[in-house]
């Protein structure tokens, strides 16, 4: 069914047709459809612009097509132009002239602001809920490795030790605020743009605070030229969404890294490895490599939104249409990757003799041996300068700086004693770092503690 052929006198071009069709892609949101074009009737009903028997008609007519879609009952042909003409086409098929009424006083621009609107909504919240359940499997690793140390990395050398559970609290850290940035625009976003018609409201007495209730906004939106043409809370949900991406592709690049040859401070498990098809000794972290690359590809849908609207004149334009595909795209393969990553993370394992090892290799603990000359009255820039010197000797001769004698440590500055290998040990150069969001155990374990209480929050 066409919905405007009246000042028509020629058929629309096939080519134009398919051209202009979103039906394959809109189809995605029938339940919204359906749920929006309910409240609109109740409301119509409740204002007297409709009987309460075409309301009932055109609930029931609406529910039996939404069960007949969900079940497959209903097939989705590209006949139509897209899933408001369907659905109304298909009402007015089994109702009659009742289904007729379902328009009155709407508009498909606030008809598909407000589809639109209620699938991201949903999304944001299912989105939400996946951060939430990571950040859980990533504090279980953090409260099991307090202890476990590793080196911390600066321009990917060697800086000072730290532990797992400190790296991994900065992907805490990370995505609790992807989470915070989704509530926000969940906030933003939660006003109802049903009632603005075409672009300057109706004429009839439409009651839009009892649709935005219905629908459970906070509000109707002000403005009804904005509201049919508003697209930022699909901006702002992209950046969010390239965000966690960001996020997600950096950590998966620390996986693919420690799980070299060469690092060997992760396993990833089998179930989450491929092969290679000529080289059989190969265990290859695709699906690391894989959630690195889809970042491209959420961004490439932020770019293209920005970039969509940038031009546009108040208030609908076609060009709006444009969102769909790119957004839905972005929402699945976000989704998709939080998901995997998961599954990836909780099923690694942590060599942490290999984490250790490496932590004692490289001079992480230089820091802190040029702060034990400070504490014996050294200057620091002198203090530095010997540990230059220090490391230097251990270089030219295959060494850590635990390995040294004390006369080879005396022989380059006398203030050391024999509490110089206590205090350079790696459990030292951790446990001492104990200021708020240092890797200490004990500032490690406040840390835990407050994170688990985050969790167990509703809100958050
Ligand atoms: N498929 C359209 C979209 O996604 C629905 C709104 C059509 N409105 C119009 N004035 N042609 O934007």
């Amino acid at each position: 069914m066409k919905l405007w052929g009246g000042r028509f006198t020629k058929e629309t071009n096939q080519l134009v047709h398919n051209f202009n069709a979103s039906l394959s892609f809109d189809q995605k949101f029938y339940q919204e459809d359906v749920e929006g074009s309910i409240a609109h009737v109740t409301m119509l009903a409740a204002q007297g612009i409709l009987s309460e028997e075409d309301k009932t008609a055109i609930i029931n007519g609406l529910n039996g097509i939404h069960e007949d879609i969900a079940s497959g009952k209903l097939i989705i042909d590209e006949e139509h132009e897209d899933i408001h003409s369907f659905i109304e086409a298909h009402l007015i098929e089994r109702i009659g002239d009742a289904g007729k009424r379902l328009h009155t006083g709407r508009s498909r621009n606030d008809q598909v602001a407000l589809d639109m609107k209620l699938y991201t909504r949903k999304q944001v919240l299912e989105m939400d809920e996946l951060l939430k359940s990571l950040l859980q499997s990533l504090l279980k690793i953090m409260k099991e490795n307090t202890e476990t140390i590793m080196p911390g990395f600066t321009h990917l050398q060697k800086a000072q030790p730290i532990t797992l559970a400190h790296h991994m609290g900065a992907y805490f850290e990370m995505f609790k605020r992807d989470r915070s940035r989704l509530h926000d625009l969940f906030e933003r976003m939660n006003y109802c743009p049903l009632g603005s018609g075409a672009l300057a409201g109706t004429t009839y007495p439409l009651d839009r605070e009892a649709t935005a209730q219905e629908l459970h906004f906070s509000a109707p939106t002000l403005n009804s030229m904005d509201s049919v043409s508003d697209r930022d809370y699909l901006i702002d949900f992209s950046s969010a969404m390239s965000l966690i991406m960001m996020h997600l592709s950096r950590f998966c690049e620390e996986i693919i890294l420690w799980n070299t040859n060469e690092y060997q401070y992760i396993e990833i498990d089998d179930s989450y490895s491929t092969g290679s098809s000529i080289m059989p000794q190969k265990k290859n972290p695709d699906i690391a490599e894989l959630i690195r690359g889809k970042t491209g590809r959420v961004y490439g849908t932020l770019m293209s939104l920005l970039t969509t609207m940038k031009g546009l004149p108040l208030a609908y334009n076609k060009d709006m249409q444009e969102d769909k595909e790119l957004v839905f795209d972005a929402i699945d393969t976000t989704k998709g990757c939080i998901v995997l990553f998961q599954g990836m993370l909780d099923t690694l394992t942590f060599r942490k003799d290999k984490m250790r090892a490496s932590a004692e290799g490289g001079f992480t603990n230089a820091t802190d041996a040029a702060d034990y000359l400070v504490k014996h009255g050294v200057p620091f820039r002198d203090a530095h300068g010997i540990v230059g010197q220090l490391v230097l000797y251990c270089i030219e001769r295959n060494l850590s700086l635990g390995e040294m004698s004390l006369e080879e440590f005396q022989a380059i500055s006398p203030v050391f004693e024999e509490d110089i290998y206590e205090a350079i040990s790696m459990e030292t150069c951790v446990s001492k770092r104990n200021t708020i969001g240092a890797p200490g155990p004990d500032a490690m374990k406040e840390v835990i503690a407050s994170y688990e209480n985050y969790l167990q929050r509703n809100d958050a």
